[in-house]
């Protein structure tokens, strides 16, 4: 019997136009020298083909095609033209200094466009693009294609102006879903009528370009690859026109991923430059990427919830489908938080450095949780002032209860203290210089021991508004020098607990 041979896998080109499609978001203007410095991480990142600009559009988008055509080597440098001779003469200009070039031209031939826009007849369109392709193809030998609006145009129309332009020399067919209104199972639909329909398509790849109004962008294009597709536009963090284009992160890891579903593929993409091309493209530009963001979000690939943490920390599998190092991402997050669970508490304490019995992470899960409560995010230096809490002097001669402190300007601090000593709640109250030191004066009254303070240092602990205070003193008592220490959300109240540790110390 004859051995079944393997099929030989089948290339999905990737068509980044992040420099073309990307910077006509409204806002995202680059110059020159930075769409230079996108085409080199492009470059390593492995696409086939960078789209760097529209060179007719205006001078600088003519200089950054050029710059770009003459330092990147391996990929390919496109540049985009209407079916004019003035565009395509630019293009051709721009794109002189490049090593592997391609002039994209486009031509919408929807009927709608045909009325507004151009008031031109189908056969006026038609030999538009048959010209444009000829001398296009005349000055570069790879010429792509794109009945803009493909996806509303009338199919029929559609296939003769492909089948016109492929005649030409055309050898790449583009399918535009322009205005992002398209569903996967229709643009399927399109991708095979036309290889049924359209009888010389064998001699060119089709590829396919979706915006996202619909938030269907990625869906349409993986739907076109199941169709047949081979070429795929995309930007990086999906930025483009009004709801943007098709997330070439995405993209590239859905078929990654599911490998079962799109079969014998394979690209050309460095994985691993995922993380690194995002963030650039986003510090160039200016938009930040929104935590969750599929692929490149802050959340991505973080955990906050008990249930998941303590799965994730068992077989990361259980609610991570891709591995955040194949797309540069150092690690998964355990994000501590008013969700998470002792498991993760205790993994993270170890982590910074404190191995407690299981009794003294019940203590500080249940102090975890208050702070969790005050606080969105709980980071290491947190965790850190709660574990220092339980290397504290176990039995506290003083213990706080509560403080209360008035301020208003130009009257003395007032402030009330509650403190436990020997199984009695005791208060009093007292004014001083500001808040922290009529506290002190409270608890002095209460005491009876004579103090001196000879140091008092406050830090944040953390970034944000919701951050915890760290209070540091040293006093003088009963002879001794003694150092305490304090943290709360509440800065009075970390001011008074590092007091009392003190105190406490002295005995
Ligand atoms: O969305 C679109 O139709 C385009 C073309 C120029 C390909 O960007
Ligand atoms: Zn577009």
């Amino acid at each position: 019997m004859k051995k079944k041979g393997k099929k030989a896998k089948e290339k999905i080109i990737v068509f980044d136009t992040t420099l073309r499609d990307g910077e006509q978001a409204p806002g995202a203007s680059l110059t020159s020298e930075q769409k230079l410095e996108i085409a080199y991480q492009l470059e390593k990142l492995g696409v086939d083909v960078i789209e760097a600009g529209f060179p007719i559009a205006s001078p600088d988008d003519f200089k950054a095609v050029d710059l770009i055509s003459r330092k990147i080597k391996k990929s390919s440098i496109c540049g985009l033209a209407r079916c004019l001779t003035k565009d395509i003469e630019a293009a051709s200009e721009s794109l002189k200094r490049a090593k592997h070039s391609r002039i994209h031209i486009f031509l919408a031939t929807s009927k709608i466009h045909l009325k507004y826009k151009f008031k031109k007849a189908e056969d006026e369109i038609l030999n538009l693009a048959k010209k444009a392709t000829k001398f296009a193809r005349n000055l570069c030998p790879d010429v792509e294609f794109s009945p803009e609006d493909a996806t509303r145009s009338q199919k029929d129309f559609l296939y003769r102006v492909v089948e016109t332009v492929i005649k030409e020399g055309a050898r790449t067919i583009n399918i535009p879903d322009t205005v992002g209104y398209s569903y996967p199972q229709e643009v399927h639909s399109l991708i095979t009528d036309i290889r049924n329909n359209v009888p010389n398509i064998n001699k060119a790849t089709i590829a396919i370009h979706c915006h996202d109004d619909l938030g269907m962008a990625v869906a349409n294009s993986l739907s076109a690859v199941l169709a047949g597709a081979r070429q795929v536009h995309c930007t990086i963090n999906g930025i483009g026109e009004r709801a943007g284009n098709a997330s070439l992160e995405e993209i590239v890891m859905a078929l990654n991923t599911r490998k079962d579903a799109f079969k014998n593929l394979k690209m050309g993409i460095e994985t691993k430059e995922i993380a690194r091309t995002s963030r650039l493209v986003s510090s160039l530009t200016g938009f930040i990427i929104p935590p969750n963001k599929a692929i490149v979000g802050k959340n991505a690939f973080a955990h906050e919830s008990g249930i998941h943490q303590d799965a994730i920390l068992k077989k990361r599998s259980t609610y991570e489908i891709m591995n955040p190092k194949d797309v540069g991402i150092d690690k998964s997050q355990i994000v501590l938080g008013k969700h998470s669970g002792r498991h993760a508490l205790a993994k993270r304490l170890e982590k910074v450095g404190f191995k407690f019995s299981k009794e003294r992470i019940a203590i500080i899960f249940k102090q975890f949780k208050v702070l969790a409560d005050k606080k969105k995010e709980i980071f290491d230096d947190d965790l850190i002032a709660l574990a220092e809490e339980q290397t504290k002097p176990k039995v506290k001669i003083y213990d706080l209860i509560s403080t209360k402190a008035i301020t208003e300007t130009g009257v003395e601090p007032y402030a009330e203290v509650k403190i436990k000593h020997k199984g009695r709640i005791r208060k009093a109250e007292s004014t001083g210089d500001g808040p922290v030191d009529a506290c002190y004066k409270a608890i002095d009254k209460i005491t009876g021991v004579k103090t001196k303070l000879l140091n008092y240092k406050l830090d944040a602990i953390t970034i944000g508004k919701d951050a915890q205070g760290r209070v540091k003193v040293e006093i003088i008592a009963k002879g001794k020098i003694v150092s305490g220490r304090g943290s709360s959300t509440d800065i009075l109240e970390s001011s008074v607990k590092a007091y009392l540790d003190a105190l406490n110390r002295v005995g």
